[in-house]
């Protein structure tokens, strides 16, 4: 089957991206049915031919009105697929669409039909905010982590930074490799405009940020450094899990370290 992907090599690098993210998240466990899910704004990647290409779905809303967003085009994971599935056929499994002049509709241009994931409201909202304040971020991944949803089943954890201090003090380079910590959303219906305004609020702060009870949001430049910011934080809730495990509260890294830490990868908090 012909593909947009054909003779694209760079665009067919930053879907293959996807795939292989989408296949670290089932192997992790993050990612059970259709949990989860991924955008990227691959407008870079469009060309004149790609820009005539009819719609092959009808005009949809966004559910709100994004005006950075104009002329943009966005590959998505589909609603209710799996990400087991969008590892092996990312075509099949995710699409790509246009957002109208309107900034407020949309339509898949290829290669499939699939209705983009219900999530697209929060992900549109907060490319519009990273295009508004010239990021270079370009993806944004959702997925559901076990370890840090957890810690928001405790009041303590939703406290602001508490979770984020705990995380950075259990391996040195979890502040490194995530500097702005761990944003914390309280609970909000799936999917909702509510949810998705939330984020791009907390997003002014953080490069990750907790949904209460449902599961992360990261952004970062490209999908893989998403990824590993959401992996590193998980690996610091392994750590004081595994401690716990052996009957203990684990120590942290003392405040000292940490400052250290800070001045020599010069980071920002
Ligand atoms: P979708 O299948 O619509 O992407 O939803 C998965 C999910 O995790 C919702 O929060
Ligand atoms: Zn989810």
């Amino acid at each position: 089957m012909k593909s947009i992907l054909d003779n694209r090599p760079a665009l067919a690098k930053e879907v293959n991206k996807v795939a292989e993210v989408a296949g670290y998240l089932w192997q992790k466990g993050w990612a059970e049915r259709n949990g989860g899910n991924i955008t990227v704004n691959i407008t870079e990647y469009i060309d004149d031919e790609i820009r005539q290409m009819p719609a092959i779905s009808e005009v949809k809303p966004i559910g709100t009105t994004l005006p950075n967003l104009k002329g943009c085009y966005f590959y998505c994971k589909g609603t209710n697929m799996r990400m087991r599935d969008l590892a092996r056929w990312p075509m099949e499994n995710g699409s790509i669409i246009r957002i109208l002049d309107d900034c407020a509709h949309y339509v898949i241009i290829a290669d499939n039909p699939v209705r983009p994931t219900s999530e697209l409201p929060s992900h549109l909202s907060v490319h519009n905010y990273l295009i508004g304040k010239g990021s270079p971020y370009k993806a944004s991944v959702h997925t559901h982590p076990i370890e840090l949803i957890a810690l928001t089943h405790c009041k303590k954890y939703l406290e602001k930074d508490v979770a984020t201090r705990m995380l950075w003090s259990m391996i040195p380079e979890t502040k490194a490799f995530c500097p702005r910590g761990l944003g914390i959303i309280p609970y909000k219906l799936p999917s909702s405009v509510e949810l998705a305004d939330a984020t791009i609020k907390e997003l002014e702060d953080y490069d990750v940020v907790m949904w209460e009870k449902h599961g992360v949001f990261a952004v970062d430049c490209d999908v893989m450094a998403a990824f590993d910011q959401i992996d590193v934080l998980n690996k610091s809730a392994l750590i004081y899990i595994a401690a716990r495990n052996m009957g203990f509260e684990p120590d942290g890294m003392s405040d000292e370290q940490m400052k250290e830490m800070s001045v020599a990868f010069n980071l920002p908090k």
